[in-house]
């Protein structure tokens, strides 16, 4: 994978810098709540002030739909990412027009300005080539650094890209590289884990990986659809049974690519889905009608730290048991514990994302031991799913 990255741009100082970030975090009574994204720019907003760039930072917040919503501004980011960054940071009430030139174009060289939603108007998710012209007149170079909204072809994503020299930031391109590293050109033999609960939500992801994997462990709520299709009996448990053939179908995709599918050998039932609900371990087929299944059994979870102890490459999305609720949680810890583990003895590239497994990880209390977690949502799923994306497609050199 090829594309622009932030050592091609020369002669910075003075220079108008226009970075895209994601700045969508969550608040909490107006004040950011979590500061993950912000943090996730700092590498290279400092790399560009070091240079003596004017840094102009282009953000959305939440979907205001094309106006000014006074609930979705951006402002309440101004104060933690001035103390994040240690330097005053200039605020812009608009992102285009009179009031954002005068802002940037006022900024010292080293200077940082953040200007306000940029989905206040229409243009932006329109991807409207004259809001796009608008936003080029702010700078004199364009980085994008904000792998999670990539999956987005909106102004400040795409058309913009193509009216000024533009590169990936130092966060876009460690997630591309990271990426790239699991899926694109991965160390074989490479694992995937894709749990959660519904196959519909992950059709094209599943069908994506099993012509890439040479292995593919199926868990969650998901695996249950999967273990229907194959003629076994899920009791009361949560199961998409219109997508019994579908189901069928990926298996047979998976075998005549060569991918190894694993599904699960035992699994853990409750008749209640609540935090410690007495749980038992059941073989296939011996679920009772009012038992649910809630998460991988024991030799299951077994076999798969096996696979993973014979692979060299691991990409993961989605839990493999309802990990929110204790015990339901033991398959998913386990696994990624032991991914961890090997992760940091170097025998595994360890790579993970997507909003539920993130916060798995970190419940498991091992997210710092992989290799990469990506924060994207909606972009890991669809670069998973092998679709292009449009925000790194611009960047491509
Ligand atoms: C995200 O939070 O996943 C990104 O910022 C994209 O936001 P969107 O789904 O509103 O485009």
């Amino acid at each position: 994978m090829r594309f622009r990255t932030l050592d091609q741009a020369r002669d910075l100082s003075g220079r108008r810098a226009l970075v895209r970030v994601d700045f969508n975090v969550p608040m909490a009574e107006g004040r950011v709540s979590d500061d993950t994204r912000l943090r996730a720019a700092l590498p290279t907003i400092r790399w560009l002030t070091e240079r003596g760039a004017k840094v102009a930072l282009l953000a959305h917040f939440d979907r205001p739909k094309g106006k000014r919503v006074d609930s979705m501004s951006l402002k309440p980011v101004v104060a933690p990412l001035s103390a994040l960054l240690g330097r005053p940071v200039a605020w812009s009430d608009d992102c285009v027009g009179p009031e954002a030139e005068a802002t940037v174009n006022g900024l010292e060289p080293g200077g940082v300005a953040l200007l306000e939603n940029l989905r206040f108007h229409a243009g932006e998710e329109a991807n409207d080539e004259g809001f796009a012209r608008q936003l080029a007149a702010l700078g004199d170079l364009y980085v994008d650094d904000a792998f999670s909204a990539a999956h987005r072809a909106h102004a400040s994503t795409e058309a913009v890209a193509h009216l000024l020299p533009a590169y990936a930031g130092l966060s876009m391109q460690r997630e591309l590289e990271a990426l790239d590293a699991a899926l694109g050109s991965p160390k074989r033999p490479v694992i995937g884990i894709v749990g959660g609960s519904k196959v519909s939500t992950k059709l094209d992801l599943l069908k994506n990986l099993v012509t890439k994997l040479d292995k593919l462990a199926i868990g969650g709520g998901m695996a249950n659809t999967f273990l229907y299709a194959q003629g076994h009996d899920v009791g009361a448990s949560y199961c998409e049974t219109e997508l019994a053939e579908t189901a069928r179908d990926i298996i047979r995709l998976a075998g005549r690519n060569n991918c190894k599918l694993f599904l699960p050998l035992d699994i853990v039932v409750a008749e209640k889905m609540a935090p410690g609900a007495p749980a038992r371990v059941r073989g296939l087929g011996e679920v009772d009608e009012h038992e649910r299944i809630l998460d991988a059994g024991p030799e299951t979870v077994a076999r798969l730290k096996r696979a993973m102890d014979n692979s060299a490459t691991l990409i993961w999305n989605g839990p493999l048991g309802v990990f929110e609720m204790p015990p339901f949680d033991a398959a998913t810890v386990e696994a990624a514990r032991h991914a961890a583990a090997l992760a940091k003895a170097g025998r595994l590239i360890a790579v993970a994302g997507g909003g539920d497994t993130v916060a798995a990880l970190h419940h498991a209390g091992v997210a710092g031991d992989f290799t990469f977690v990506s924060t994207a949502g909606g972009a890991f799923l669809e670069w998973m799913e092998g679709k292009a994306l449009p925000g790194v497609d611009a960047l491509k050199g």
